[in-house]
């Protein structure tokens, strides 16, 4: 399979209709394809694909005629290149998430009101002590290298923060500070995993597990849950799939995309089935652990008994300070691993920005849990949550679990798949529904395939409550044009006088 994305170049497009799909590659030089009647400007695309790209696999050795260029710089007048990638890099899927977030921030650019509901970043300004504490660094001249591993300063308040909030205990040489916890995830697993070894990824799971395992010559081993039980793995699930090459064991709580969290007693049946299996290491994301909506409560995997030894926790600045750019996470494990993690980052990265790391600090300062100021934020989050969730469970042949804490909504829309659009075209899948959604409605969600549960679309509710109610107005309307197929409706959902 060959992913194309392209755009129309007949003159009634708008930078929005761009139409992707997968093909066969069969070996043609040609595709011709026709876009859905309600995609903005619909038209017909005609593509020439250069042959190496269609040979079937990954080409080892493709080669390809690259001109000179015009300016006469190359010596010579043609060269043959090697076009091959590492098979594992060429294997990568891209984050369809920064797809969909990229494509809305450029209907927006053109000037097109989308309302954008894909990415996954707070919309509140950093807090003011945090830019402070950055200005601060970057006027007093901290701005050299530091420590591979990140400055002691803030690795010791980074040890006294896992102390005093989540009941660990590291010493500053078991803490990794990275650029942003995506970072810090993507050490950890190349650190540990490798060929022959299993990832045990529960699904829906965040963008990036199941392709850092890939990078690492790892398997990831897919465990779907089901929205019926909060999307939280059982542990029979677990039990069922771990065997001999089991290395590693991905929980995200708060979770990216469900906003499910696991109950403390849920943490410990899985952690009685992890303690069974030597080999078995935990990456717990614990990113969205300040938002998170009470009676719900965030437990740390590795405060469980014998956890802490096979525990690979991670978290991060980007989600309760607001400070995505600032790109800052950490990596807390035992020595010998973490020693392997800081191995990789000397050789790729070194230590993350001197500026931003002092940001981290004031950010720790803040407070027990972010202080006020991280409680404002998660407090603002909620009353969204619940605008939203009521608006969504209204719908018809919408379903949800409500989200305990982070700032996603996962609904199941799959009701809808199939269905006509009135004026002409169906939509088939989640990937349909949300191009309907973006170029119909002006809407941008993120189908529920890139988180490896195609039934649901994400919908981020990091935006402003305005924002937010006229999003679920555009959906509504836009769900009205979509006439169900009879076999997806519900009967239950009729009310019958
Ligand atoms: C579950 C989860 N983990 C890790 C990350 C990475 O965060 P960052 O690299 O911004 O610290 C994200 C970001 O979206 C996430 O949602």
């Amino acid at each position: 399979m060959l992913g194309v994305q392209c755009r129309p170049v007949n003159g009634v497009a708008l930078a929005s209709s761009v139409a992707y799909g997968d093909l066969k590659a069969a070996g043609k030089e040609h595709l011709s394809f026709h876009s859905q009647p309600w995609r903005t400007g619909a038209c017909h695309f005609r593509l020439r694909i250069q042959k190496p790209f269609l040979r079937s696999g990954v080409p080892s050795a493709t080669r390809a005629l690259v001109p000179a260029p015009p300016n006469g710089q190359s010596g010579a007048s043609a060269v043959e290149l090697d076009l091959s990638l590492n098979p594992r890099v060429a294997a990568l899927k891209s984050s369809k998430t920064m797809f969909i977030s990229d494509k809305a921030t450029a209907m927006k650019e053109s000037g097109i009101d989308v309302i954008r509901l894909a990415a996954g970043e707070p919309d509140f300004r950093t807090p003011q002590a945090i830019v402070e504490a950055g200005v601060w660094a970057a006027e007093n001249n901290l701005t050299r290298y530091t420590p591979n591993a990140g400055t002691l300063e803030l690795r010791k308040a980074i040890c006294h923060k896992l102390q005093e909030e989540n009941g660990l205990t590291y010493q500053p040489d078991e803490i990794l500070v990275s650029n942003g916890a995506k970072q810090s995830i993507a050490q950890a697993v190349i650190a540990v995993c490798g060929p022959g070894d299993e990832a045990i990824v529960p699904a829906p799971f965040w963008v990036s597990y199941p392709e850092m395992v890939s990078l690492s010559g790892a398997t990831p081993v897919i465990v779907p849950t089901l929205l019926e039980e909060d999307f939280l793995l059982k542990p029979e699930q677990l039990s069922e799939v771990l065997n001999e090459k089991s290395r590693l064991l991905f929980l995200c709580s708060p979770s990216n995309p469900t906003g499910s969290v696991y109950k403390l007693e849920d943490l410990e049946a899985i952690a009685a089935i992890v303690a069974k299996h030597p080999r078995l290491l935990v990456v717990a994301d614990e990113i969205y652990e300040h938002i998170i909506y009470s009676p719900a409560k965030h437990y740390s995997f590795a405060a469980l008994p014998g956890m802490w030894e096979r525990t690979l926790t991670v978290n991060g600045f980007s989600k309760a300070f607001a400070m995505t750019g600032w790109r800052l996470g950490y990596l807390a494990a035992p020595k010998h691993f973490l020693a392997a993690a800081n191995k990789i980052q000397s050789q790729m990265t070194s230590g993350a920005c001197s500026i931003s790391q002092r940001a981290g600090l004031a950010a720790l300062n803040l407070g027990y849990a972010g202080g006020e100021v991280v409680a404002e934020m998660v407090k603002a989050f909620r009353q969204r949550r619940d605008a939203l969730v009521k608006k969504l469970l209204a719908m018809d042949g919408v379903k949800l679990s409500v989200p305990q804490g982070a700032f996603y909504l996962f609904p199941d829309f799959s009701s809808y798949f199939g269905a006509e659009v009135q004026g002409g075209g169906t939509v088939n899948n989640a990937n349909e529904l949300c191009e309907f959604l973006l170029e119909k409605c002006l809407v941008a969600l993120v189908p529920g395939d890139a988180f490896g549960e195609p039934k649901c679309l994400r919908i981020s509710y990091a935006a402003s409550v305005e924002e937010l109610e006229e999003a679920v107005s555009r959906i509504e309307k836009g769900l009205k044009l979509l006439k169900r197929k009879e076999s997806a409706i519900d009967r239950k959902e009729m009310i019958w006088i």
